[in-house]
């Protein structure tokens, strides 16, 4: 099975690309349902169709669903959040305070994601597609089974058959309710589905794929994207930069040319991965123009082929340092410079120039030494 998830800000076109990737994957013959996660709800314009939280056809072989957040969270969330309102309010925190505490960050769009793992599961599809929400929560979300580990250690870190026994006695003494059976077995299983969730997600079947415009805003949030997901282990396999105009545009577009030019330019400098254009189509793209938009897609390539599978970067925990290792082709020692300016990393190399977003913990470091070895650059932070 192959996993195609998308991502990316607001109005950049991740609805209008996951569609279209859909319509070309169905086309070549794999049986396709595109996950919206995205609570705009824009998938059901986009192929101008009623779509339902469960899949629905659009055309031979192609499924689409758009997720019901609220109905999710009900179903997967409701026992959990009961328990956490009440051990909350006994920490005498305020009613209304202690139920929007009990709802974790990132947790109504891991809602959405849970059900990514029940259509795996089913093995009725060859492709699955998300058009997740913008970057910043799809973020959150995908850090969201390490925040659950958390949880468990800090609230629960009690084996459930010793906590049958000290619940009676210990209760009346400590003035903290201790969770019932039934919440234990939901978050247990709950936990076991985001850990499964993150396996799928990071494994080779999975790419992510960051869609952005030409423009300094979008470049700029997409990097921090890429540096999050690689520092996750999601893999990015391609970006995909749409709304590019067309030179046919005219003589009144003639500055945007220019600015997208020198755009596009650096997102070849800062994600070094495979990058597809799309030009600004002349109207919005529903439709019949998105199926024609689907045939010039990634370059008229299949579009479930993981167009790169080497990960860009890596960050490690060495001794003391933490080193940040990058691919870097055909450059030797001698040549590296480095300069680090706030979060950002420039590295060059004689006419090799990689700029790195980095995350906080790098941010807030100096780099001390670089070494080059193997096609890859390894710089040390401390
Ligand atoms: N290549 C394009 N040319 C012209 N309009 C586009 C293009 N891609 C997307 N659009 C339009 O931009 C708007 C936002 O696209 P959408 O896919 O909903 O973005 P997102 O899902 O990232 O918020 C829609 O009206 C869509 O029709
Ligand atoms: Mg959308």
């Amino acid at each position: 099975m192959r996993i195609i998830l998308f991502t990316g800000k607001g109005g950049v076109g991740k609805t209008t690309i996951a569609a279209a990737t859909g319509i070309k994957t169905s086309e070549l013959g794999y049986k396709t349902l595109i996950i919206s996660t995205d609570p705009a709800h824009s998938l059901s314009d986009s192929f101008q169709k009623e779509l339902k939280p469960y899949p629905t056809e659009v055309t031979e072989n192609l499924y689409a669903m758009e997720v019901n957040v609220e109905y999710e969270l009900e179903r997967h969330w409701n026992t959990i959040k009961e328990y956490l309102t009440i051990f909350f309010k006994s920490q005498g925190i305020d009613d209304v305070v202690a139920e929007e505490l009990a709802i974790f960050p990132g947790f109504d769009e891991l809602a959405s994601l849970l059900h990514l793992l029940s259509y795996y599961d089913a093995k009725a599809y060859d492709v699955i597609i998300l058009d997740c929400a913008p970057t910043g929560e799809t973020l959150r979300l995908l850090s969201v089974p390490e925040v659950a580990k958390w949880y468990m250690n800090r609230f629960f870190g009690v084996e459930k058959k010793l906590l049958k026994i000290v619940k009676p006695i210990a209760e009346p003494l400590i003035n903290v309710p201790l969770p019932s059976e039934e919440v234990l077995n939901k978050i247990q299983e709950l936990y076991v589905k985001m850990s499964r969730l993150k396996e799928i997600l990071e494994s080779e079947e999975t790419s992510v794929r960051i869609v952005m415009n030409p423009e300094k805003m979008v470049i700029r949030e997409s990097e921090r994207a890429f540096t999050y997901l690689n520092l996750f282990g999601y893999r990015v396999d391609c970006v995909v930069v749409n709304k590019i105009f067309p030179r046919e545009a005219g003589k009144y577009f003639s500055k945007w040319f220019e600015l997208q030019e020198k755009y596009l330019r650096e997102i070849e400098e800062r994600f070094p991965v495979p990058i597809f254009r799309i030009p600004f189509k002349s109207t919005e793209v529903v439709g019949d123009i998105l199926f024609e938009l689907a045939n010039e897609l990634y370059d008229g390539e299949d579009p479930t082929k993981v167009f790169h599978s080497e990960k860009p970067m890596k960050i490690e925990k060495e001794g003391d340092s933490f080193v940040l290792a990058v691919k870097a082709p055909f450059v030797s020692k001698e040549q590296i410079k480095l300069f680090k300016k706030g979060e950002e990393l420039i590295i060059i190399a004689g006419q090799w120039k990689r700029i790195v977003f980095l995350p906080q913990s790098l941010a807030l470091k100096e780099p001390t030494e670089a070494k080059f070895n193997n096609g890859e650059i390894r710089i040390y932070f401390r």
